[in-house]
């Protein structure tokens, strides 16, 4: 029996139980048969969840992209590595061989090298879904630079933080960005977040877009010139396990952002063993995840886990819409996908479109379905179902978090039953439980609970760059010796996940991770506004909208409301981006808040949610008179 690679049931039990009772040996098993190393571990696992301090083949020297990408080119040289779909259906398609893939990377870091780099130096790439970008990652693996990917909707402000936070020397860029019918002015917004960062000396500008944009002397260089004069072998820098491999920001309950860093060995070793199983991917396949690498679905289920397997990995520039609502699936059938992951906020919005611009297309080539990001409502997941997978392909509902690194709970797509909105089991080597919220264990099935895993596995984030004490306070504090996941769910009679949604102040929108206080921050720096708050309440398409209640300083403010709506939303994009944008604006004179000035946000959840008929206890509420009227004027 291969540990490797699952394909019954009766087989994943084994494994996992395998995996639960000798967690080191199995580990060790997994990394010893399917990776390079320069030298092995001398301990497989040292941890110790109070300190936090976790340490995976502690002793281990590698590169992980001599795993990505080295080791193929004996037997695999000519085979696609990464297929690239341009936003534009009519520019053709680019196959970027494996032994490409080594040159172009090679380049790359040679040219990183010329321009100061070394190891442990961190880079910030704000790159659209361009080959550059998955090849400026590798790069920085290849010379133990830490690359830190952000997110290129993100505005000039959140950049800035981003890029100040983990001192970035350099930041890798592209003219401006493709985004269906529309272009993104990229350079323009890098240009305005370094006004406010002095660590970033060099800016290497990719040509996209072909527009006209500002150079400044001896910070900006376009990178081609750059690249065809570079050697085309770079010597891997010899990395230690728990090295810092990159740094990736997720939102948190404060204004700043935390930068999750994930180490080397366990990285690679959690993210390629995942991937084989639970998209069950066999090397003719071709294997295509839409989201874009500025989250950690894209590091791990694009870049790094996908090529760690030697597989085609498609990388889309585009958006779902454009031309129009069957661009998805003509990219299926053009490039015969085998394995497609997703996310539940896009299924439906193309289920919304109805079935014509589906049935265009030929989707026969379709093994596994993906979903991930959000909970997936049944509609969505039984739309998946019936018309793109036909009800051939089992859907994978992968949970799991930036945090993470890799899928926590999953199926193991034709051994796990799959079930409507369940994630189902844990992945081997993950123990889940459920708490109650005075710090009991839930030992039962049938019941719901907070979910928080109780043993380290390889991927999992090591700290927060620069703050290892809002680590600890943020993921190991809530309950003791266990990490925290901030989510909510509900096991089943079988021990089936489902996954409930977050219990913190983090709300996802459209599959996007958006914490509450940064988007307060943003509306609170409007000269009108005294307070705000933020909830989430249901949408169709996005999974979450926004809802602000908002305090004007003048009561009388005698300007009109929508005006001042649509500033609001102004400040949000300038501050967070797009994304964090209001559906709904209440203006209010006050908002409910505890006797300790905590705003009670369970309430304004409800009224958001248009859930009223019963509002819980609110006899801590210092301010009572003020529920009626906010609920008097919601929405
Ligand atoms: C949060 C993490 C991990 C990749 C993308 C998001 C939610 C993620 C699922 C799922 C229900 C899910 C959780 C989690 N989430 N996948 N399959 N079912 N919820 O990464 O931005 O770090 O967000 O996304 O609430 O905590 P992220």
């Amino acid at each position: 029996m291969s540990n490797y690679h699952i394909k019954h049931l009766e087989e994943y039990y084994q494994v996992y139980r395998k995996s639960v009772r000798a967690p080191e040996n199995f580990w060790e098993e997994v990394a010893e048969e399917h990776f390079l190393w320069y030298k092995k571990w001398d301990n497989v696992l040292s941890w110790d969840f109070t300190k936090p301090d976790v340490k995976w083949f502690e002793g281990a020297k590698l590169n992980i992209t001599v795993n990505c990408i080295d080791r193929h080119l004996t037997t695999n040289a000519d085979k696609t590595a990464i297929l690239f779909e341009p936003n534009d259906p009519n520019e053709e398609a680019e196959s970027i061989t494996y032994k490409q893939l080594h040159e172009r990377v090679c380049k790359f870091a040679n040219v990183l090298k010329h321009q100061g780099i070394s190891k442990g130096d961190r880079v910030c790439i704000y790159l659209p879904m361009i080959p550059e970008l998955a090849v400026a990652v590798l790069a920085c693996a290849r010379i133990g630079a830490v690359h830190s990917v952000v997110f290129a909707g993100f505005s000039s402000t959140a950049l800035a933080t981003r890029i100040n936070d983990s001192a970035c020397k350099m930041v890798i860029t592209s003219d401006g960005s493709y985004r269906g019918a529309k272009t993104i002015d990229l350079k323009g917004i890098v240009d305005e977040a370094l006004e406010d960062c002095s660590c970033v000396d060099r800016v290497l500008v990719v040509k996209r877009i072909h527009s006209k944009i500002q150079m400044k002397e001896g910070r900006d260089v376009w990178l081609q010139p750059l690249l065809d004069k570079a050697d085309t072998d770079c010597k891997p820098e010899i990395m230690d396990a728990e090295d810092p491999l990159f740094i990736l920001y997720t939102s948190g309950s404060t204004g700043m952002p935390k930068g999750m860093v994930h180490t080397t060995a366990g990285y690679m070793v959690y993210t390629a063993y995942t991937f084989k199983n639970v998209f069950q991917y066999k090397p003719e396949d071709i294997y295509w995840c839409t989201a874009d690498i500025g989250w950690i679905t894209g590091h791990s289920y694009i870049v790094y886990g996908p090529l760690a397997n030697g597989a085609t990995t498609v990388m889309f520039e585009g958006v779902p819409s454009y031309p129009d609502y069957g661009r998805f699936w003509q990219i299926v059938e053009k490039h015969k996908v085998n394995q497609f992951y997703t996310a539940p906020t896009a299924i439906r919005a193309l289920a919304k479109e109805g079935l014509e611009p589906v049935e265009k297309y030929d989707l026969s080539s379709l093994k596994v379905l993906g979903s991930v990001g959000e909970p997936i409502n049944e509609e969505a997941w039984h739309w998946y179902n019936d018309n793109i997978g036909k009800k051939q392909s089992p859907i994978v509902d992968t949970w799991w978090q930036t945090e993470t690194g890799g899928i926590m709970i999953t199926p193991i797509p034709f051994a796990t039953p799959t079930k409507p909105t369940y994630a189902t089991l844990p992945f081997p080597g993950i123990q889940p439980t459920l708490m109650d919220e005075e710090g009991n264990e839930l030992k039962n099935n049938q019941v719901s609970g907070r979910l928080c895993i109780k043993f380290p596995w390889p991927s999992m984030a090591r700290t927060i760059w620069g703050n290892h004490q809002r680590y600890k306070d943020t993921y190991f504090s809530t309950y003791e010796n266990k990490y925290f996941t901030g989510d909510g769910a509900f096991r089943d009679e079988v021990g089936y996940y489902r996954i409930t949604g977050r219990v913190d102040d983090v709300i996802i929108v459209s599959g996007h991770n958006l914490g509450t206080a940064p988007i307060e921050d943003a509306i609170n720096e409007h000269p009108a506004v005294a307070e705000s708050a933020i909830v989430g309440f249901p949408h169709d398409i996005k999974g979450n909208a926004l809802y602000g209640y908002v305090i004007l300083k003048d009561v009388g403010e005698t300007r009109r409301h929508d005006n001042l709506r649509k500033e609001i939303n102004q400040i949000i994009t300038e501050h967070v981006g797009p994304i964090a944008k209001l559906d709904k604006i209440q203006f209010t004179k006050g908002l409910p808040k505890t006797r300790s000035g905590k705003i009670m946000r369970r309430i304004l959840r409800k009224i958001a949610c248009k859930d009223t008929s019963n509002l819980g206890d609110t006899s801590t509420l210092l301010n009572p008179e003020v529920v009626k009227d906010i609920m008097d004027n919601a929405f």
